[in-house]
């Protein structure tokens, strides 16, 4: 295993590129189950979690080929409808190959994917469109089977206890663009991550519009063909070392970032105090105030401000000089990272699902533990800019959805090493 030595104190400065999105990628790689034809995948990032699903759709019988951040994806001999635990359990998003392969093939074992450290991860949502489109359900030790001889077109709402669902909206989409006649799913997920999937999905022949809408129309077609697609930029990566340039009081000009795609972390980062310019090959990010100042923020679906940013957010704020309130509203439980903060001297307490976090001057380099993807970027912004040295263990959770973190930046001015443990 790996952990990362940080020294903090340095200003970081430079110009740092954005890999393509893991959020889109992932279910943009199930749809490929959706044709035998061959599928070109670009500016595919090098992640643990893409790792896992290129070797789910393996083990379902596709061909891969891995050039750089270009994947091909082809037929490959035998066909597999069952993904299997010993896969499935290590990545939840591993439940989008549920709609394509009951899509395709009429039928679908997915293994119950687990809970994670951000709180329970249910998936009525995703079963619920499924039976509406005509899906038969059981669950079989411990795998979800999913059969259906046909898959009519329906008026599907997917509206959630916590609002839309990102993967449940995928999941239906990929299942609705073969099924006969029309399905229209309403309170579906906005995120850019949907539209890139649909704007592959058309790429295959399917006949969608209104993704990135709450309201997205699909009309059955009889088969997808192979396409080739470019995957989007990554707006968590790119809102994660924004941050960067904010807490160490730097400046980043963050290539390949688009303002579009992150309205509510840049409307945030203009009230602390920061300055966010657009440019040619993407946004310049540095303070504007001396000092960071403090912010209430709630977490929503998109176009809200990201669930994924939030504990990074809760890094910047903790220096800010005054009293912030962070409430999530998405998943209620994603708070692990407060113990570690509080443990480099960060001032922070929970209340149900709202951290008070009160600034403090200072943080200072302390042992901690990586324990969830993005509350480990969390740990590696407060480490950039705490007095000292800072011992990050339990990295494999970063390089799940951060590609070459401490290449990037060190690349920026960082003093920052990977180890083995
Ligand atoms: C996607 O997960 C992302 N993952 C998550 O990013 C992200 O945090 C999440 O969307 C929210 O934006 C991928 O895209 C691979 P949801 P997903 O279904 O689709 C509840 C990261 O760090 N819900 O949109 O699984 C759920 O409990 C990861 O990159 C139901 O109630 O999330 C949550 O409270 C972490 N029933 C809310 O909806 C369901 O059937 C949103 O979850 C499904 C979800």
């Amino acid at each position: 295993m790996h952990k990362l030595l940080i020294r903090g104190g340095k200003r970081l400065s430079g110009r740092v590129k954005v890999s393509g999105a893991k959020n889109a990628c992932l279910p943009i790689l199930a749809a490929t189950l959706l044709t035998e034809q061959r599928c070109l995948i670009s500016n595919v990032p090098a992640l643990k979690d893409v790792e896992t699903m290129l070797s789910i759709l393996e083990s379902l019988g596709r061909r891969v080929k891995r050039r750089g951040g270009d994947i091909e994806i082809d037929q490959g001999g035998v066909t597999e409808v069952t993904a299997r635990y010993d896969l499935v359990r290590t990545m939840r998003a591993s439940i989008a190959v549920l709609g394509p392969l009951l899509a395709r093939y009429g039928e679908a074992r997915v293994s119950f994917p687990g809970g994670c450290v951000i709180g329970p991860r249910p998936i009525d949502l995703h079963l619920k469109g499924l039976r509406e489109l005509g899906a038969q359900i059981t669950v079989e030790e411990g795998y979800i089977v999913a059969r259906a001889k046909k898959l009519k077109g329906a008026r599907v709402y997917l509206g959630g206890h916590f609002g839309s669902s990102v993967l449940a909206t995928a999941n239906t989409m990929m299942a609705a663009v073969m099924a006969s006649g029309e399905t229209v799913i309403e309170d579906a997920a906005c995120e850019p991550e949907i539209t890139d999937l649909a704007s592959f999905l058309s790429g295959m022949g399917a006949d969608i519009d209104g993704a990135g809408t709450p309201t997205i129309r699909i009309r059955g077609v009889k088969s997808l063909s192979g396409t080739e697609h470019r995957v989007i930029f990554d707006r968590i990566e790119a809102g994660t070392y924004m941050m960067a340039a904010l807490i160490t009081d730097g400046k980043l000009d963050i290539l390949g970032a688009d303002i579009s795609h992150n309205i509510a972390l840049v409307d945030k980062i203009r009230e602390i105090g920061g300055m966010v310019k657009e440019g040619p090959e993407g946004v310049s990010v540095s303070r504007r105030s001396r000092k960071i100042k403090p912010a209430d923020i709630t977490t929503f679906t998109y176009p809200g401000f990201p669930t994924d940013l939030q504990a990074q957010m809760m890094s910047l704020v903790s220096i800010s000089g005054g009293i912030s309130v962070i409430t999530e509203k998405v998943y209620p439980e994603r708070f692990i990272h407060i113990s570690e903060l509080n443990r480099m001297g960060a001032n922070i307490i929970l209340e149900g699902a709202t951290a008070i976090v009160k600034g403090v001057g200072r943080l200072s380099g302390a042992p901690v533990m990586a324990s969830d993807l993005r509350a480990s970027a969390a740990l590696v912004l407060a480490a950039l800019v705490a007095e000292g040295d800072t011992e990050i263990s339990r990295i494999y959770h970063l390089d799940r959805g951060y590609e070459r973190i401490e290449e990037k930046l060190s690349g920026v001015g960082a003093d920052i090493r990977r180890v083995e443990e």
